[in-house]
Protein backbone atom coordinates (compact mmCIF):
# COMPACT_ATOMS: atom_id res chain seq x y z
CA UNK A 1 0.00 0.00 0.00
CA UNK A 2 0.77 3.36 -0.55
CA UNK A 3 1.55 6.11 1.93
CA UNK A 4 -1.70 8.01 2.17
CA UNK A 5 -1.89 12.14 2.42
CA UNK A 6 -5.47 13.57 3.46
CA UNK A 7 -6.98 16.68 1.60
CA UNK A 8 -10.00 18.33 3.70
CA UNK A 9 -11.90 20.97 1.59
CA UNK A 10 -13.00 23.43 4.53
CA UNK A 11 -12.82 26.99 2.33
CA UNK A 12 -16.67 27.27 1.20
CA UNK A 13 -18.77 30.19 3.33
CA UNK A 14 -21.78 28.00 5.44
CA UNK A 15 -24.01 30.47 4.60
CA UNK A 16 -27.67 28.87 5.49
CA UNK A 17 -25.74 28.33 9.18
CA UNK A 18 -26.62 32.14 9.45
CA UNK A 19 -23.56 32.51 11.70
CA UNK A 20 -20.69 34.45 12.34
CA UNK A 21 -18.42 31.23 13.45
CA UNK A 22 -16.84 29.06 10.62
CA UNK A 23 -19.37 26.39 9.24
CA UNK A 24 -16.17 23.70 9.95
CA UNK A 25 -15.92 25.13 13.96
CA UNK A 26 -19.38 24.56 14.88
CA UNK A 27 -19.84 21.80 17.03
CA UNK A 28 -20.76 18.44 17.13
CA UNK A 29 -20.97 16.35 20.46
CA UNK A 30 -18.80 19.09 21.67
CA UNK A 31 -15.71 19.36 19.02
CA UNK A 32 -15.66 20.96 15.91
CA UNK A 33 -17.03 19.54 13.07
CA UNK A 34 -13.52 19.86 11.19
CA UNK A 35 -11.90 18.23 14.33
CA UNK A 36 -14.22 15.30 14.06
CA UNK A 37 -12.48 15.09 10.66
CA UNK A 38 -8.98 15.17 11.26
CA UNK A 39 -9.63 12.64 14.11
CA UNK A 40 -10.69 10.28 11.36
CA UNK A 41 -8.09 11.52 9.33
CA UNK A 42 -6.04 10.44 11.79
CA UNK A 43 -6.71 6.86 11.79
CA UNK A 44 -5.51 6.27 8.11
CA UNK A 45 -2.30 7.18 9.53
CA UNK A 46 -1.41 9.79 6.94
CA UNK A 47 1.98 11.59 5.98
CA UNK A 48 0.36 14.57 5.98
CA UNK A 49 -3.44 16.59 6.38
CA UNK A 50 -3.43 19.85 4.17
CA UNK A 51 -6.62 21.76 5.01
CA UNK A 52 -8.29 23.97 2.43
CA UNK A 53 -9.16 26.71 4.03
CA UNK A 54 -10.73 30.28 2.84
CA UNK A 55 -13.86 31.72 3.70
CA UNK A 56 -12.95 32.29 7.86
CA UNK A 57 -9.29 30.79 7.75
CA UNK A 58 -7.79 33.37 10.46
CA UNK A 59 -10.04 31.37 12.42
CA UNK A 60 -10.22 28.25 11.33
CA UNK A 61 -6.57 27.37 11.72
CA UNK A 62 -5.48 28.73 14.78
CA UNK A 63 -8.49 26.75 16.29
CA UNK A 64 -7.06 23.66 14.49
CA UNK A 65 -4.09 24.10 15.15
CA UNK A 66 -5.05 23.89 18.77
CA UNK A 67 -7.17 21.04 18.21
CA UNK A 68 -4.98 18.84 16.52
CA UNK A 69 -1.64 19.60 19.10
CA UNK A 70 1.75 18.78 19.04
CA UNK A 71 1.74 15.30 19.52
CA UNK A 72 0.21 14.32 16.63
CA UNK A 73 2.14 12.06 14.39
CA UNK A 74 0.75 13.79 10.79
CA UNK A 75 2.24 17.23 9.41
CA UNK A 76 -0.88 19.68 9.37
CA UNK A 77 -0.78 21.98 7.04
CA UNK A 78 -2.81 24.54 5.53
CA UNK A 79 -3.76 26.13 2.01
CA UNK A 80 -5.72 28.95 1.33
CA UNK A 81 -7.92 29.24 -1.55
CA UNK A 82 -9.17 32.81 -2.45
CA UNK A 83 -11.74 33.22 -4.14
CA UNK A 84 -13.29 29.82 -3.95
CA UNK A 85 -14.01 28.51 -7.36
CA UNK A 86 -14.87 25.31 -6.54
CA UNK A 87 -13.61 22.52 -5.28
CA UNK A 88 -11.41 21.18 -8.14
CA UNK A 89 -9.88 24.62 -7.85
CA UNK A 90 -10.54 23.77 -4.16
CA UNK A 91 -7.90 20.34 -4.46
CA UNK A 92 -5.56 22.78 -6.93
CA UNK A 93 -4.26 24.71 -4.14
CA UNK A 94 -3.06 21.31 -1.78
CA UNK A 95 -1.00 19.83 -4.86
CA UNK A 96 2.02 21.64 -4.51
CA UNK A 97 2.14 20.63 -0.56
CA UNK A 98 1.54 16.83 -2.09
CA UNK A 99 4.06 14.13 -2.73
CA UNK A 100 3.68 12.07 -6.29
CA UNK A 101 4.03 8.73 -4.84
CA UNK A 102 1.18 8.69 -2.53
CA UNK A 103 -2.86 8.09 -2.34
CA UNK A 104 -4.93 11.37 -1.59
CA UNK A 105 -8.13 10.69 0.41
CA UNK A 106 -10.36 13.79 -0.32
CA UNK A 107 -12.59 14.57 2.48
CA UNK A 108 -15.21 17.70 3.64
CA UNK A 109 -14.93 19.87 6.87
CA UNK A 110 -18.46 19.68 7.14
CA UNK A 111 -18.85 15.72 7.27
CA UNK A 112 -18.09 14.87 9.97
CA UNK A 113 -18.86 11.42 10.61
CA UNK A 114 -17.30 9.17 8.26
CA UNK A 115 -16.20 6.12 9.34
CA UNK A 116 -12.68 4.80 9.52
CA UNK A 117 -13.25 1.50 8.18
CA UNK A 118 -15.15 2.95 5.46
CA UNK A 119 -12.17 5.43 4.22
CA UNK A 120 -9.68 2.32 4.38
CA UNK A 121 -12.05 0.04 2.31
CA UNK A 122 -12.34 3.07 -0.07
CA UNK A 123 -8.33 3.63 -0.11
CA UNK A 124 -8.34 -0.41 -0.69
CA UNK A 125 -10.60 0.32 -3.87
CA UNK A 126 -8.11 2.95 -4.90
CA UNK A 127 -5.30 0.38 -4.72
CA UNK A 128 -2.84 2.62 -5.85
CA UNK A 129 -3.83 2.97 -9.52
CA UNK A 130 -7.55 3.37 -9.71
CA UNK A 131 -9.82 6.60 -8.76
CA UNK A 132 -12.36 5.10 -6.17
CA UNK A 133 -15.59 7.56 -5.02
CA UNK A 134 -17.46 6.76 -2.32
CA UNK A 135 -21.32 6.34 -3.19
CA UNK A 136 -24.87 6.08 -1.66
CA UNK A 137 -27.92 5.57 -3.04
CA UNK A 138 -30.62 8.30 -1.84
CA UNK A 139 -34.25 8.43 -1.71
CA UNK A 140 -34.36 11.79 -2.74
CA UNK A 141 -30.75 12.65 -4.42
CA UNK A 142 -31.81 16.40 -5.49
CA UNK A 143 -28.34 18.86 -4.93
CA UNK A 144 -26.16 15.69 -5.50
CA UNK A 145 -23.91 15.11 -7.88
CA UNK A 146 -24.99 11.56 -9.62
CA UNK A 147 -23.19 8.41 -10.16
CA UNK A 148 -23.23 7.52 -13.93
CA UNK A 149 -22.46 3.70 -14.29
CA UNK A 150 -21.24 1.79 -17.69
CA UNK A 151 -23.14 -1.52 -18.89
CA UNK A 152 -19.81 -3.07 -16.82
CA UNK A 153 -20.67 -1.16 -13.62
CA UNK A 154 -17.76 0.92 -14.10
CA UNK A 155 -18.19 4.38 -13.19
CA UNK A 156 -18.41 6.60 -16.32
CA UNK A 157 -19.18 10.01 -15.05
CA UNK A 158 -20.15 12.16 -12.15
CA UNK A 159 -22.66 14.42 -13.21
CA UNK A 160 -23.57 18.00 -10.99
CA UNK A 161 -27.76 17.55 -10.17
CA UNK A 162 -27.48 21.03 -11.98
CA UNK A 163 -25.99 20.23 -15.46
CA UNK A 164 -27.80 16.74 -15.61
CA UNK A 165 -30.19 15.63 -18.15
CA UNK A 166 -33.29 14.47 -16.80
CA UNK A 167 -32.75 11.01 -17.18
CA UNK A 168 -29.34 12.08 -15.25
CA UNK A 169 -31.39 13.21 -12.25
CA UNK A 170 -33.43 9.94 -12.31
CA UNK A 171 -30.12 7.73 -10.98
CA UNK A 172 -30.31 7.74 -7.37
CA UNK A 173 -26.80 6.68 -6.91
CA UNK A 174 -24.81 10.04 -5.66
CA UNK A 175 -21.16 10.91 -5.09
CA UNK A 176 -20.61 11.33 -1.29
CA UNK A 177 -17.90 13.78 -1.60
CA UNK A 178 -15.07 11.69 -0.53
CA UNK A 179 -12.59 10.29 -2.72
CA UNK A 180 -9.25 8.14 -2.96
CA UNK A 181 -6.81 8.73 -5.86
CA UNK A 182 -3.20 7.91 -6.57
CA UNK A 183 -1.52 11.52 -6.49
CA UNK A 184 0.30 11.68 -9.50
CA UNK A 185 -3.03 11.17 -11.38
CA UNK A 186 -4.97 13.87 -9.69
CA UNK A 187 -2.26 16.01 -10.13
CA UNK A 188 -2.68 15.29 -13.69
CA UNK A 189 -6.43 15.49 -14.36
CA UNK A 190 -6.63 18.62 -12.09
CA UNK A 191 -3.88 20.08 -14.63
CA UNK A 192 -7.08 19.26 -17.18
CA UNK A 193 -10.22 20.54 -15.40
CA UNK A 194 -12.17 23.22 -17.08
CA UNK A 195 -15.34 25.77 -15.55
CA UNK A 196 -17.53 25.10 -18.56
CA UNK A 197 -21.06 24.24 -16.68
CA UNK A 198 -23.90 25.07 -15.27
CA UNK A 199 -22.34 27.23 -12.28
CA UNK A 200 -19.24 28.47 -13.65
CA UNK A 201 -16.84 26.10 -10.74
CA UNK A 202 -13.87 23.99 -11.39
CA UNK A 203 -15.77 20.54 -10.56
CA UNK A 204 -13.57 17.94 -8.35
CA UNK A 205 -16.19 15.72 -9.86
CA UNK A 206 -14.80 16.34 -13.86
CA UNK A 207 -11.74 14.10 -12.82
CA UNK A 208 -13.97 10.74 -13.52
CA UNK A 209 -14.60 12.08 -17.27
CA UNK A 210 -10.79 12.26 -17.23
CA UNK A 211 -9.74 9.14 -15.69
CA UNK A 212 -12.35 7.62 -18.20
CA UNK A 213 -10.82 8.96 -21.30
CA UNK A 214 -6.92 7.85 -19.96
CA UNK A 215 -8.24 4.15 -19.21
CA UNK A 216 -8.29 4.46 -15.84
CA UNK A 217 -10.77 2.32 -14.19
CA UNK A 218 -13.10 4.61 -11.51
CA UNK A 219 -14.70 2.44 -8.72
CA UNK A 220 -18.02 3.41 -7.07
CA UNK A 221 -17.50 2.65 -3.70
CA UNK A 222 -20.97 2.11 -2.31
CA UNK A 223 -21.99 2.22 1.48
CA UNK A 224 -25.66 2.10 2.62
CA UNK A 225 -24.99 4.08 6.38
CA UNK A 226 -26.19 7.89 5.16
CA UNK A 227 -25.20 9.19 8.24
CA UNK A 228 -21.48 8.58 7.35
CA UNK A 229 -21.87 10.77 4.10
CA UNK A 230 -23.99 13.49 5.44
CA UNK A 231 -22.86 17.03 5.08
CA UNK A 232 -23.90 19.85 7.53
CA UNK A 233 -25.44 22.93 6.14
CA UNK A 234 -27.55 24.25 8.41
CA UNK A 235 -28.53 24.45 12.17
CA UNK A 236 -31.16 21.87 11.44
CA UNK A 237 -28.54 19.25 9.71
CA UNK A 238 -26.58 19.87 12.91
CA UNK A 239 -28.63 19.00 15.29
CA UNK A 240 -30.08 16.10 13.06
CA UNK A 241 -26.66 14.40 13.05
CA UNK A 242 -25.95 15.38 16.62
CA UNK A 243 -28.64 13.06 17.78
CA UNK A 244 -27.82 10.59 15.10
CA UNK A 245 -24.48 10.66 16.93
CA UNK A 246 -25.84 10.34 20.72
CA UNK A 247 -27.78 7.81 19.37
CA UNK A 248 -24.90 5.78 18.03
CA UNK A 249 -22.84 6.61 21.53
CA UNK A 250 -25.75 5.25 23.73
CA UNK A 251 -26.57 1.97 21.86
CA UNK A 252 -22.79 1.42 22.13
CA UNK A 253 -22.76 2.13 26.21
CA UNK A 254 -26.43 -0.02 26.43
CA UNK A 255 -24.68 -2.75 24.38
CA UNK A 256 -21.59 -2.76 27.17
CA UNK A 257 -24.60 -3.17 29.67
CA UNK A 258 -24.57 0.33 31.15
CA UNK A 259 -28.42 1.32 31.63
CA UNK A 260 -30.00 4.47 30.12
CA UNK A 261 -33.45 5.29 31.07
CA UNK A 262 -33.98 7.25 27.86
CA UNK A 263 -31.12 6.98 25.42
CA UNK A 264 -32.69 9.95 22.68
CA UNK A 265 -32.00 11.97 26.32
CA UNK A 266 -28.43 11.24 26.88
CA UNK A 267 -25.65 13.69 25.50
CA UNK A 268 -22.00 12.46 25.78
CA UNK A 269 -19.55 15.11 24.64
CA UNK A 270 -16.24 13.26 24.82
CA UNK A 271 -15.62 9.79 26.39
CA UNK A 272 -17.33 8.18 28.80
CA UNK A 273 -15.79 4.62 30.84
CA UNK A 274 -18.81 2.76 32.57
CA UNK A 275 -18.06 -0.31 35.18
CA UNK A 276 -20.86 -3.08 34.96
CA UNK A 277 -24.29 -1.99 36.12
CA UNK A 278 -23.66 1.59 35.86
CA UNK A 279 -27.37 3.61 35.70
CA UNK A 280 -27.87 6.73 34.23
CA UNK A 281 -31.40 8.79 34.27
CA UNK A 282 -32.37 11.01 31.58
CA UNK A 283 -31.52 14.11 30.93
CA UNK A 284 -27.15 13.76 31.97
CA UNK A 285 -24.47 15.37 29.95
CA UNK A 286 -20.83 13.96 30.02
CA UNK A 287 -18.06 16.09 28.92
CA UNK A 288 -14.48 15.46 28.33
CA UNK A 289 -13.03 12.32 30.14
CA UNK A 290 -15.51 10.42 32.63
CA UNK A 291 -15.14 7.32 34.29
CA UNK A 292 -17.98 5.53 36.56
CA UNK A 293 -17.61 2.95 38.82
CA UNK A 294 -19.24 -0.58 39.13
CA UNK A 295 -22.87 -0.02 40.35
CA UNK A 296 -22.52 3.90 40.03
CA UNK A 297 -25.96 5.86 40.37
CA UNK A 298 -26.55 9.37 38.01
CA UNK A 299 -29.27 10.71 38.54
CA UNK A 300 -31.51 12.99 36.44
CA UNK A 301 -30.20 16.41 35.10
CA UNK A 302 -26.67 15.77 35.61
CA UNK A 303 -23.96 17.39 34.29
CA UNK A 304 -20.97 15.80 34.87
CA UNK A 305 -17.57 16.73 33.43
CA UNK A 306 -13.58 15.41 33.61
CA UNK A 307 -14.25 13.33 36.59
CA UNK A 308 -13.86 9.94 38.10
CA UNK A 309 -16.59 8.77 39.97
CA UNK A 310 -15.44 5.15 42.01
CA UNK A 311 -17.75 2.11 42.48
CA UNK A 312 -20.89 2.23 44.18
CA UNK A 313 -21.67 6.28 44.10
CA UNK A 314 -24.62 7.58 43.82
CA UNK A 315 -25.06 11.17 42.50
CA UNK A 316 -28.54 12.70 43.02
CA UNK A 317 -30.38 14.69 40.39
CA UNK A 318 -29.30 18.00 39.22
CA UNK A 319 -25.54 17.67 40.54
CA UNK A 320 -23.32 19.76 38.41
CA UNK A 321 -19.36 18.40 38.56
CA UNK A 322 -16.87 19.95 36.52
CA UNK A 323 -13.17 18.78 36.92
CA UNK A 324 -11.83 21.27 33.80
CA UNK A 325 -7.98 20.35 33.87
CA UNK A 326 -7.31 19.62 37.47
CA UNK A 327 -10.29 16.92 37.48
CA UNK A 328 -12.57 15.67 40.49
CA UNK A 329 -12.26 12.29 42.13
CA UNK A 330 -15.40 10.84 43.98
CA UNK A 331 -15.02 8.17 46.33
CA UNK A 332 -16.76 4.65 46.16
CA UNK A 333 -20.28 5.07 48.10
CA UNK A 334 -20.03 8.66 48.31
CA UNK A 335 -23.51 10.17 48.54
CA UNK A 336 -23.34 13.68 45.66
CA UNK A 337 -26.85 15.77 45.96
CA UNK A 338 -29.25 16.61 45.04
CA UNK A 339 -28.33 20.04 43.72
CA UNK A 340 -24.10 19.68 44.67
CA UNK A 341 -21.44 21.76 42.82
CA UNK A 342 -18.11 19.91 42.68
CA UNK A 343 -15.50 22.24 40.93
CA UNK A 344 -11.91 21.29 39.77
CA UNK A 345 -9.63 19.70 42.24
CA UNK A 346 -12.38 18.21 44.32
CA UNK A 347 -11.39 14.96 45.83
CA UNK A 348 -13.84 13.40 47.91
CA UNK A 349 -12.86 9.82 49.50
CA UNK A 350 -15.16 6.94 50.03
CA UNK A 351 -18.42 7.45 51.76
CA UNK A 352 -17.75 11.36 51.56
CA UNK A 353 -21.80 12.92 51.57
CA UNK A 354 -22.45 16.43 49.78
CA UNK A 355 -25.70 17.29 50.08
CA UNK A 356 -27.61 19.96 48.12
CA UNK A 357 -26.66 23.70 47.34
CA UNK A 358 -22.87 22.31 48.73
CA UNK A 359 -19.67 23.75 46.54
CA UNK A 360 -16.53 22.09 47.22
CA UNK A 361 -13.47 23.07 45.03
CA UNK A 362 -10.00 22.20 45.10
CA UNK A 363 -10.20 20.19 48.36
CA UNK A 364 -9.49 16.93 49.43
CA UNK A 365 -12.73 15.52 51.54
CA UNK A 366 -10.85 12.27 53.40
CA UNK A 367 -13.24 9.51 53.55
CA UNK A 368 -16.47 9.74 55.79
CA UNK A 369 -16.75 13.31 55.97
CA UNK A 370 -20.03 14.89 55.43
CA UNK A 371 -20.80 18.73 54.22
CA UNK A 372 -24.94 17.95 53.89
CA UNK A 373 -26.08 21.81 53.49
CA UNK A 374 -25.74 25.05 51.66
CA UNK A 375 -21.46 25.04 52.41
CA UNK A 376 -18.66 26.26 50.53
CA UNK A 377 -15.69 24.38 50.70
CA UNK A 378 -12.64 25.74 49.18
CA UNK A 379 -8.69 25.20 49.20
CA UNK A 380 -9.22 23.11 51.96
CA UNK A 381 -8.19 19.66 53.56
CA UNK A 382 -11.21 18.24 55.35
CA UNK A 383 -10.14 15.10 57.71
CA UNK A 384 -11.87 11.86 58.13
CA UNK A 385 -15.53 11.75 59.36
CA UNK A 386 -15.42 15.47 59.66
CA UNK A 387 -18.68 17.07 60.26
CA UNK A 388 -19.23 20.61 58.22
CA UNK A 389 -22.64 22.36 59.37
CA UNK A 390 -24.73 23.83 57.17
CA UNK A 391 -24.02 27.67 56.07
CA UNK A 392 -20.38 26.99 56.67
CA UNK A 393 -17.89 28.81 54.78
CA UNK A 394 -14.42 28.32 54.37
CA UNK A 395 -13.46 32.19 53.53
CA UNK A 396 -10.00 31.56 51.37
CA UNK A 397 -9.56 34.34 49.39
CA UNK A 398 -8.30 37.70 51.08
CA UNK A 399 -9.04 39.38 47.57
CA UNK A 400 -5.59 38.96 46.53
CA UNK A 401 -4.45 35.60 47.82
CA UNK A 402 -5.74 32.51 48.62
CA UNK A 403 -5.25 30.47 51.61
CA UNK A 404 -5.95 26.89 52.80
CA UNK A 405 -8.00 25.85 55.79
CA UNK A 406 -7.08 22.87 57.51
CA UNK A 407 -9.73 20.87 59.23
CA UNK A 408 -8.61 17.33 61.26
CA UNK A 409 -9.96 14.58 61.16
CA UNK A 410 -13.40 14.01 63.92
CA UNK A 411 -14.06 18.16 64.00
CA UNK A 412 -17.63 18.94 63.97
CA UNK A 413 -18.13 22.29 62.35
CA UNK A 414 -21.13 24.16 63.60
CA UNK A 415 -23.92 25.92 61.25
CA UNK A 416 -23.21 29.10 59.69
CA UNK A 417 -19.66 29.05 60.42
CA UNK A 418 -17.09 31.49 58.60
CA UNK A 419 -13.15 29.68 58.74
CA UNK A 420 -10.82 32.32 57.72
CA UNK A 421 -8.04 31.31 56.15
CA UNK A 422 -5.08 30.22 56.32
CA UNK A 423 -6.47 28.40 59.92
CA UNK A 424 -6.21 24.77 60.56
CA UNK A 425 -8.97 23.55 63.45
CA UNK A 426 -7.38 20.63 65.61
CA UNK A 427 -8.63 17.07 65.39
CA UNK A 428 -11.80 15.91 67.20
CA UNK A 429 -12.38 19.86 68.22
CA UNK A 430 -15.57 21.68 67.70
CA UNK A 431 -16.66 25.22 66.50
CA UNK A 432 -19.93 26.42 67.75
CA UNK A 433 -22.57 27.16 65.21
CA UNK A 434 -22.63 30.82 64.05
CA UNK A 435 -18.14 31.57 64.42
CA UNK A 436 -16.21 33.57 62.87
CA UNK A 437 -12.42 32.14 63.82
CA UNK A 438 -9.79 34.00 62.48
CA UNK A 439 -7.44 31.26 64.42
CA UNK A 440 -6.29 28.19 64.44
CA UNK A 441 -7.62 25.50 67.30
CA UNK A 442 -6.13 22.68 69.67
CA UNK A 443 -6.90 19.84 69.20
CA UNK A 444 -10.42 18.48 71.53
CA UNK A 445 -11.51 22.08 71.92
CA UNK A 446 -14.89 24.10 71.40
CA UNK A 447 -14.12 27.10 69.86
CA UNK A 448 -16.69 29.58 69.70
CA UNK A 449 -16.41 32.98 67.95
CA UNK A 450 -19.48 35.41 67.98
CA UNK A 451 -21.06 37.90 70.22
CA UNK A 452 -21.97 36.18 73.41
CA UNK A 453 -26.29 36.01 73.89
CA UNK A 454 -27.93 38.40 76.04
CA UNK A 455 -30.88 37.94 77.59
CA UNK A 456 -32.81 40.31 79.15
CA UNK A 457 -35.83 38.99 81.41
CA UNK A 458 -39.71 40.46 81.17
CA UNK A 459 -38.76 42.57 78.26
CA UNK A 460 -41.93 44.57 76.88
CA UNK A 461 -41.75 45.30 73.57
CA UNK A 462 -42.33 49.16 72.85
CA UNK A 463 -45.83 49.85 71.99
CA UNK A 464 -47.29 52.42 69.47
CA UNK A 465 -48.58 55.34 70.33
CA UNK A 466 -52.44 56.17 71.18
CA UNK A 467 -53.60 58.78 68.36
C1 LIG B 1 -20.09 18.39 -4.02
C2 LIG B 1 -19.88 17.51 -5.26
C3 LIG B 1 -21.11 16.67 -5.49
C4 LIG B 1 -21.43 15.84 -4.26
C5 LIG B 1 -21.55 16.73 -3.04
C6 LIG B 1 -21.65 15.90 -1.79
C7 LIG B 1 -18.45 18.84 -6.69
C8 LIG B 1 -18.38 19.67 -7.93
N1 LIG B 1 -19.65 18.35 -6.39
O1 LIG B 1 -21.15 19.26 -4.33
O2 LIG B 1 -20.91 15.80 -6.60
O3 LIG B 1 -22.63 15.10 -4.45
O4 LIG B 1 -20.38 17.57 -2.89
O5 LIG B 1 -21.93 16.71 -0.69
O6 LIG B 1 -17.45 18.59 -6.08
N2 LIG B 1 -15.33 23.89 -1.04
C9 LIG B 1 -14.13 24.56 -1.02
N3 LIG B 1 -13.85 25.43 -2.01
C10 LIG B 1 -14.70 25.65 -3.04
C11 LIG B 1 -15.94 24.97 -3.07
C12 LIG B 1 -16.21 24.09 -2.05
O7 LIG B 1 -13.32 24.37 -0.13
O8 LIG B 1 -14.37 26.46 -3.91
C13 LIG B 1 -15.62 22.94 0.04
C14 LIG B 1 -16.84 23.30 0.83
O9 LIG B 1 -16.49 24.10 1.94
C15 LIG B 1 -17.34 21.93 1.26
C16 LIG B 1 -16.91 21.02 0.13
O10 LIG B 1 -15.88 21.71 -0.54
O11 LIG B 1 -16.70 21.50 2.44
C17 LIG B 1 -18.03 20.68 -0.83
O12 LIG B 1 -18.50 21.88 -1.40
P1 LIG B 1 -20.03 22.11 -1.72
O13 LIG B 1 -20.21 23.46 -2.27
O14 LIG B 1 -20.85 21.71 -0.57
O15 LIG B 1 -20.20 21.06 -2.90
P2 LIG B 1 -21.56 20.60 -3.52
O16 LIG B 1 -22.01 21.58 -4.49
O17 LIG B 1 -22.48 20.22 -2.43
CA1 LIG C 1 -22.52 20.34 -0.01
Amino acid sequence: MSAVDVVIMAAGKGTRMKSKLPKVLHRLAGRALLGHVVDTAAGLKPRQVVVITGHGAAEVEPALTQMVGDAAAFKLDFARQEPQLGTGHAVQQALPALADDGTVVVLSGDVPLTQLDTLQALIKSSGGDKLALLTLALPDPTGYGRIVRGADDAVQAIVEHKDATEAQRAIGEIYSGIMAVPAKLLRNWLGRVDNKNAQGEYYLTDIVKLAVADGVRVVGHKITDEVQVAGVNSPVQLAELERAYQRRQAHRLMEQGVRLADPARFDLRGTLQCGQDVAIDVNCVFEGTVSLGEGVKIGANCVIANASIAAGAVIHPFTHIDGEKAGVTVGAGALIGPFARLRPGARLGAEVHIGNFVEVKNSTLADGAKANHLAYLGDATVGERVNYGAGSITANYDGANKHRTVIEADVHIGSNCVLVAPITIGAGGTVGGGSTLTKSTAPGALSIGRARQASIPNWSRPKKAAK
